[in-house]
């Protein structure tokens, strides 16, 4: 069944106290992954450790503590970096996650370049954090948003993103899994075609980060997002890429301590340079810490194992969902990560998800945030099962019999 024989998925299990806990009486099956991923002991325990033994506010201190707890901070920033094969650490800012990353860029970037006669161009998989950041900044500035639709199976339609291209945009944003349809989404080839048209392009890494190696250097891209929460990390912690000559020269966005140089009455404030100058205020020191603990923790079972895994258990839930009758699959992309959106027909997926809940399986229901491609598909929304590091086979079963239960009862 598992190709990666010395995956063992068990012991990664033991280190995820959550997993041991019950729901309506049976055991958790935790399908909900996409949204946002258990916490192994290491990520609980480094923040533990800070706060119990480190705290104090970072930058600037003189004593022994804040010294601590800035080289954790910033050590943490170099794990990011290193892991993600950015050339800087300096192009690391941390934000409150993808959603906050994409908002910076939109705010910064986006109002300082984008003229009323400017192209964004948005896919139609894109999730609402994607989409809505341009639409609130182009009601403002009124440039067009161009949208390139997919082919049936999930996959971006590319005759229509070269078509996209040569209208000249000025800004491409495009997701690199897909929350909702699971596809992988050729960023090295969509960067470099939209680069070539003469494009600044963003990616939204957030369901790509936790399962898939990503090399921004060899991706070449000019923004990339992600949220530690979805990486196994802390929630309300995040982080944007941006290449340095473009940090630097984008105006700085929240204003107010630690992101000046100097700051005066008399003569014009000036700004302190990137990453410091998008990260105005206190950050959330101790989840930084601890999201650099969850790509330690990544890096220590490997993100390819990881990949591997999730490759072999969505194989197989695709295999078993469709023995079931009724059950179609949206999203059947050649390249797919570990998220299963499904319906079941005479079934509506709320009820469904929430007879699976009654069996203590966690799976999430609805549009995903992706309304836009809901409306496309003609579908109110979908079932979705999302896998992690720590999901088994036999979860998957007890899904499929989950879902064989419940369409009885609904029927
Ligand atoms: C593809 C994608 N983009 C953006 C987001 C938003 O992430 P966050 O809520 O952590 O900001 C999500 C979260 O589900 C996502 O799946």
């Amino acid at each position: 069944m598992n190709e990666n024989s010395k995956y063992d998925v068990e012991a990664i299990r033991r280190e995820f106290p959550i997993l041991e806990r019950e729901v309506n009486g049976f055991p958790l099956v935790y399908l909900d992954s996409a949204a946002s991923a258990q916490k192994p002991v290491a990520v609980i325990e480094s923040q533990r450790e800070y706060l119990s033994h480190f705290h104090s506010n970072i930058h600037r201190g003189v004593h022994t503590l804040a010294t601590q707890a800035t080289e954790a901070f910033e050590g943490a920033r170099e794990t990011i970096r290193s892991h993600f094969n950015a050339t800087y650490t300096a192009e690391i800012i941390f934000t409150s996650g993808t959603t906050d990353g994409i908002n910076l860029v939109a705010g910064t970037w986006g109002r300082a370049n984008l003229k009323p006669d400017s192209i964004v161009v948005l896919t139609r998989m894109e999730h609402h954090s994607n989409i809505v950041p341009w639409q609130i900044l182009s009601y403002e500035i009124g440039f067009k948003i161009e949208v390139v639709e997919l082919l049936t199976d999930g996959s971006l339609n590319m005759k229509e993103f070269m078509e996209k291209m040569e209208l000249s945009p000025d800004l491409v944003c495009f997701t690199h899994v897909s929350n909702t349809l699971g596809t992988i989404n050729d960023v090295k080839k969509l960067t470099s075609l939209a680069q070539n048209a003469g494009a600044i392009v963003l990616i939204d890494g957030a369901q790509a980060a936790p399962h898939i190696k990503v090399d921004l250097l060899d991706i070449g891209c000019d923004f990339y997002v992600a949220s530690a929460h979805k990486m196994y990390g802390p929630t309300g912690i995040g982080f944007l890429y941006g290449r340095l000559e473009l940090l630097e020269a984008m105006p700085p966005w929240r204003g107010g301590g630690e992101m000046i140089a100097s700051v005066s009455f008399e003569d014009r404030t000036t700004f302190n340079v990137p990453p410091y100058k998008f990260e105005a205020g206190t950050p959330n020191i101790s989840a930084v810490i601890a999201f650099g603990a969850a790509i330690d923790w990544m890096n220590k079972v490997g993100i390819e194992s990881i990949s591997m895994h999730e490759q072999a258990l969505t194989r197989y839930a695709h295999n078993e969902l469709l023995k079931i009758p009724g059950l179609k699959i949206y999203g059947t992309a050649k390249e797919k990560a570990g998220v299963v959106s499904f319906l079941v027909k005479g079934t509506h997926p709320s009820d469904l998800g929430t007879l699976l809940d009654q069996l203590g399986i966690a799976v999430r229901t609805g549009h995903h945030c992706t309304e836009p491609l809901m409306t496309k598909l003609e579908i109110p929304g979908t079932v979705r099962a999302s896998f992690a590091a720590y999901t088994t086979f036999a979860e998957i079963d007890a899904l499929t019999a989950g879902i064989n239960r419940a369409v009885k009862m609904l029927n």
